[in-house]
């Protein structure tokens, strides 16, 4: 448990030497960790990433401040271009304060990989010898020696049918794979492909696609807020008038999709901004994201904001034991928000490793692996909706964007 606050008041204001000097005393990082800040990913180290290297793509790497959850004070590293978007995310993070921070919770790290099989002879009888073999297509599926170290590897086995395709019936094989704190697509993706010919002979068909599933849905994270009304009280608007007005903007974007898009993609502004820092697959999660919206056949918003009225502050004191609620006690209202999402992420190995800053971004994050990192990030996805709901249905959006703008033109950028 941590002593320090992440409120940090003012830090906008701050030189950048200043902030910097702030977040390298909040994560302890070394000299060498700090001066990777400005110099960032080398020309040799990008060469080694990808093909046909030819230089490197630089963002703005800023802090989401303000973030309380389950107790824990937390900086949020954002790598990304769009103004207004880390302002957004620590307002909604400072909300979240006056209701206690955000809880979050995760399943295990649990990933899917799919085998298609073609030309299956007998779809039933396939199914069958697929599950009589399920010892031996999990021992064969213990491809990775690291995620066994980490105590992750095969779970189980699941078989789909696919009857009427564009080719054809189709048997497709889940392979249940945990994968600990790795994001784990080439552990996932070796598992499926070293599988294939066994169940190729398992079942006479033919292995077309071994790959990893984005739809992640075994691999969740949730977070959730309750704030009273008079957190959103400002000079311009009453609090409890605020977050019957986001409740409202939430129904909308859970009732059409037009409204859903832009309403999810708030979200993944943040998401994807801490993702893009620590180095993780932000497309996967992005991808996840869009298919879990449309789980039940329509897409959707991926949060829940109602209004809860209860009587809490009426309370009196009968006894030295009891608290009794007065029958005319007036409801008092808060602001009920929960996200949960695919939330395929990891805390090592890929470019989480191989990315000098993203390790840096992981230090600032303090995060003990890839479910901390997934509920942190959760977290931050439901503090940016809430930002952007608030400004959608009070002042409107343009407003603060204005704001950052004539700053960028005041400073000749
Ligand atoms: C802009 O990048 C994101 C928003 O459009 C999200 C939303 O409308 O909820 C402001």
């Amino acid at each position: 448990m941590c002593s320090r606050s992440s409120r940090l008041q003012g830090f906008y204001k701050k030189s950048l030497a200043e902030r910097i000097a702030l977040i390298a005393d909040w994560a302890a990082l070394t000299v060498e960790e700090t001066e990777l800040l400005a110099a960032g990913l080398s020309a040799e180290q990008a060469d080694t990433m990808i093909e046909n290297t030819i230089g490197r793509y630089a963002l703005p790497l800023g802090i989401g401040a303000n973030f309380l959850i389950n107790g824990q004070e937390y900086l949020a590293p954002m790598a990304i271009e769009e103004p207004s978007v880390v302002a957004g995310v620590s307002a909604g993070a400072r909300l979240a304060r006056a209701g206690g921070g955000f809880r979050t919770g995760s399943t295990e790290p649990v990933m899917i990989a799919q085998i298609q099989l073609l030309d299956v002879p007998d779809a039933a009888r396939a199914e069958k010898a697929i599950g009589s073999a399920r010892s031996e297509i999990l021992a064969t599926a213990d491809t990775s020696p690291t995620i066994k170290r980490l105590g992750g590897g095969p779970q189980d086995i699941e078989v789909r049918h696919l009857p009427d395709t564009a080719a054809g019936p189709m048997l497709i094989v889940h392979l249940l794979f945990d994968c600990r704190d790795a994001m784990g697509a080439n552990a996932v993706n070796t598992a499926a492909e070293t599988i294939a010919p066994l169940l190729e002979r398992l079942t006479g068909g033919r292995a077309g696609a071994r790959i990893l599933s984005n739809l992640s849905d075994r691999r969740r994270a949730w977070a959730e807020v309750k704030i009273p009304a008079d957190a959103f009280d400002s000079g311009e608007y009453l609090g409890a008038e605020v977050i019957h007005r986001i409740a409202e903007a939430n129904a909308f974007a859970l009732a059409d999709p037009y409204r859903a898009a832009t309403h999810n993609k708030g979200i993944l502004n943040g998401i994807d901004a801490v993702l893009l820092s620590t180095g993780n697959d932000w497309r996967a999660v992005e991808a996840g994201a869009h298919a879990w919206a449309a789980r039940d056949g329509q897409y959707r918003a991926l949060t829940d904001w109602h209004v809860l009225a209860e009587a809490g502050e009426q309370r009196v004191r009968n006894s030295a034991r009891n608290l009794r609620v007065p029958h005319d006690a007036p409801k008092v209202e808060s602001l009920y928000g929960r996200l949960e999402l695919p939330l395929s992420v990891g805390t090592v190995g890929g470019a989480t490793r191989s990315h000098p800053l993203a390790r840096v971004a992981l230090k600032i994050l303090g995060v003990s692996g890839a479910r901390a990192l997934s509920e942190v990030v959760a977290a931050v996805g439901l503090a940016q909706n809430l930002a952007a709901l608030r400004a959608l249905t009070t002042t409107g959006i343009q407003w603060g964007h204005m704001r950052l703008h004539a700053r960028k033109h005041l400073s000749g950028f």
